[in-house]
């Protein structure tokens, strides 16, 4: 159910949750200081309890009532990425950030999204907690009617639009002096070496993971993925514009190979979109470039066929 800015803002500081549009993809939103509200978050979603929230602020400024200490290369950062889809993870002065939205955590990741709509909502609620606007596990959100097909008709959603990144945040932790990737997303490594003067390293598959959210299933349609384009399973490709695949398989267009942000944009969709179809089992056509943004994609189709 699509709400007006003003409503989206009302229903907020009421304490209520609604969804809300990123350049990334859709989230669900409370504000920090309604805990009621984060706990119907982690209730609505069915997602584990110490898999923390992001906060998203307005503006750089918001995120001193809670930081005392940034570490080397914050502010660079900051300036050159924000609003954009960037989450830096930063260590707390206090327990102002409910315990329950930092998942028990003594740090947040924070990040101050690129969206003209929830950017002017950020300014009237102040900092607002919000996951990705999907049940635990499944593809997130890219689009209203995704959110609509997992919390109903009647959710509230201040509508954005498609999501034009359509992956998620990029997190940085800053450990040992260096900065380090502990989710891919929809900024690559190298994106930061003109900043950093180096490509930070990507760190997700440690046995104890630097972000929670590693350790659960994710992205995954109903549908069966097999990314191997020569398997014999199934009668549907996601496959490339640029590319023929055998006859017997019907293509489904992921997007072109010399685009990936193009390819990014269309990927939870066409996840979503298999399961609307009631398509058992695709193959994904996996040879594409592993390098920037691709390397993103591929770590998302992996986890989604898990
Ligand atoms: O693009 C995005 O980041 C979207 C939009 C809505 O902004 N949000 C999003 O939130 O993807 P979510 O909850 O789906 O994923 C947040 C990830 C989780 O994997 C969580 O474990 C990690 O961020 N995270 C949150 N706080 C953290 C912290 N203090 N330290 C390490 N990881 C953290
Ligand atoms: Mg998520």
């Amino acid at each position: 159910m699509k709400i007006s800015l003003e409503e989206a803002s009302e229903r907020l500081k009421r304490g209520e949750v609604i969804a809300v549009p990123t350049e990334t993809v859709y989230g669900l939103a409370a504000s920090i200081y309604k805990p009621e509200a984060i706990d119907e978050i982690f209730a609505l979603k069915k997602r584990p309890s110490n898999n923390p929230l992001i906060v998203h602020v307005a503006s750089t400024e918001q995120i001193r009532d809670f930081v005392d200490i940034f570490p080397a290369g914050f502010d660079t950062l900051a300036f050159e990425f924000w609003p954009g889809p960037l989450s830096i993870v930063l260590p707390l002065a206090d327990d102002k950030i409910p315990l329950r939205a930092r998942g028990g955590l003594s740090t947040a990741a924070f990040r101050v999204p690129n969206h003209p709509k929830t950017l002017q909502l950020l300014k009237e609620t102040g900092p607002l907690v919000m996951p990705s606007a999907n049940l635990s596990g499944k593809p997130s959100a890219t689009r209203i009617e995704h959110v609509e097909s997992d919390f109903g008709e009647n959710f509230p959603v201040l509508d954005g639009g498609i999501c034009v990144k359509g992956l998620e945040s990029t997190i940085l932790i800053h450990r040992e002096g260096k900065w380090e990737i502990i989710r891919l997303g929809s900024l690559s490594p190298d994106d930061f070496f003109e900043i950093l003067r180096y490509s930070p390293e990507v760190n997700i598959k440690s046995s104890a993971p630097l972000c929670p959210g590693q350790l659960y299933r994710h992205y995954a349609p109903k549908c069966k993925l097999i990314l191997d384009p020569t398997s014999r399973e199934g009668n549907v490709i996601l496959g490339f514009k640029e590319r023929d695949y055998p006859q017997s398989l019907r293509k489904i267009t992921l997007g072109s190979l010399h685009h990936p942000e193009e390819v990014g944009e269309n990927l939870y969709f066409i996840l979503r979109q298999l399961d609307v179809e009631n398509i058992e089992t695709a193959l994904v056509d996996i040879h594409f470039p592993k390098v920037g943004l691709w390397g993103t994609i591929l770590e998302r189709l992996h986890k989604a066929a898990n």
